[in-house]
C-alpha cells in the first residue's frame, strides 16, 4: 500500500535560526520510532533522523547540539563522524554513507516536514 505524502507544521521559521540548535520532532521509521532533528543551513532548513551512518546512535549528547564548533559540519558526539548540513553526506570520520534526509517546506513563516512512504507523524496528527 502506498500512502499519500503529507506534510505537518514542525517549528516557527524563527525557532530555526542559522546554525544554531536543533529542533527535534518525533517520526516513525520504517515501523520504529525515532528521533529526528532539523536545522538551518545558509538560509536552508534542513532535517534529518538522528540516527548515526556508523552505529544507530543518536548524534547529540548535549541536547539538540548537532554543528561542530565552526557551525560547517553535523558531527556525531560518540566517534566524530562529520556530515555535510545540506546533504546528509558523510563528510569524514567512521560514517558509512550518510544521515536519513527528511523533506521540508517552508512557507508563511512556518516549516514542515513531509512524511513518505517510509516515513510517518509518531503520534496521530491533530485536526484543525
Ligand atoms: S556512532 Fe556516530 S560516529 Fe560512531
Amino acid at each position: 500500500m502506498t500512502l499519500t505524502p503529507s506534510f505537518y507544521p514542525l517549528c516557527s521559521s524563527a525557532e530555526l535560526p542559522e546554525g544554531a540548535l536543533a529542533v527535534p520532532f518525533d517520526v516513525v521509521y520504517d515501523g520504529e520510532a525515532c528521533r529526528a532533528f532539523a536545522i538551518r543551513y545558509e538560509g536552508q532548513p534542513q532535517a534529518y533522523l538522528n540516527r548515526c551512518s556508523h552505529v544507530p546512535m543518536e548524534l547529540d549528547w548535549q541536547p539538540n547540539q548537532v554543528f561542530d564548533d565552526s557551525g560547517q559540519w553535523l558531527i556525531c558526539a560518540s566517534h566524530g563522524a562529520a556530515y555535510h548540513p545540506e546533504t546528509g553526506q558523510c563528510a569524514g570520520g567512521p560514517c558509512r554513507g550518510g544521515l536519513i534526509k527528511i523533506t521540508l517546506s517552508e512557507r508563511q513563516g512556518v516549516v514542515f516536514w513531509h512524511s513518505a512512504d517510509n516515513l510517518q507523524p509518531a503520534a496521530p496528527p491533530i485536526p484543525l
